[in-house]
């Protein structure tokens, strides 16, 4: 007589092939923690330099505000690099919430002091994730990442470049006109410097 079935080998057959099978992940779980921060990170800029270009188009400097309307577009480009980076790593990318971004500026200087500080904090935060992907040995992370270290590396040096030539300028309100030409000026050559590095990708 063949033996009677064990039902209950077969109920925890039957249960384990209802378990999902677990998800294999190609980065830590700290690290992926760590790039959604940065996610956030990039999507504040976004809206801060939003923000700032606002103050600048109510106040109709329009190089000014075209400036940030342009580093606002950036970031928004930084922050989805880093989602889709995730994504292709088969990892969960999530989108941030919208935190409240500063609406009042003392003057023209002071918004690009902020928008320097807001930089240097940006430069911290990607080279502790480098230092991060070195603990880890995670190659993949460290090569995605060196494109984020050139690139706060020219942010930083153009924010304190439009620093400089305020303060040559000077900041007194004969000088508005002056300074929002100048900043147009700079706009322009990033646009055709941008339009330069995309092409060369291609
Ligand atoms: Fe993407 Fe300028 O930090």
């Amino acid at each position: 007589m063949p033996p009677a079935p064990c039902y209950f080998n077969l109920m925890t057959l039957f249960l384990l092939s209802c378990v999902p099978p677990k998800r294999y992940l190609m980065l830590t779980e700290k690290m992926v923690k760590t790039l959604n921060d940065q996610v956030a990170m990039e999507g504040y800029a976004s809206f801060l330099y939003l923000s700032m270009a606002g103050w600048f188009d109510y106040k109709s400097m329009k190089g000014c505000a075209a400036f940030m309307y342009r580093q606002s577009d950036e970031e928004h480009m930084h922050m989805m690099k880093i989602f889709r980076y995730l994504l292709e790593m088969n990892a969960h990318a999530v989108s941030p919430g919208i935190k409240q971004p500063l609406v009042e500026f003392a003057d023209v200087k002071s918004v690009f002091e902020e928008t320097l500080a807001h930089e240097r904090r940006v430069t911290k935060s990607i080279n502790d994730l480098v230092e991060l992907a070195i603990e880890e040995s995670d190659h993949a992370t460290y090569a995605f990442l060196q494109w984020y270290v050139a690139e706060q590396r020219e942010e930083e040096n153009l924010i304190r470049t439009i620093l400089d030539t305020i303060t040559l300028i000077g900041h007194g309100s004969q000088s508005l006109y002056f300074i929002d030409k100048e900043i147009e000026a700079i706009n322009q050559a990033e646009v055709a410097e941008n339009g330069k590095s995309k092409k060369n990708e291609e």
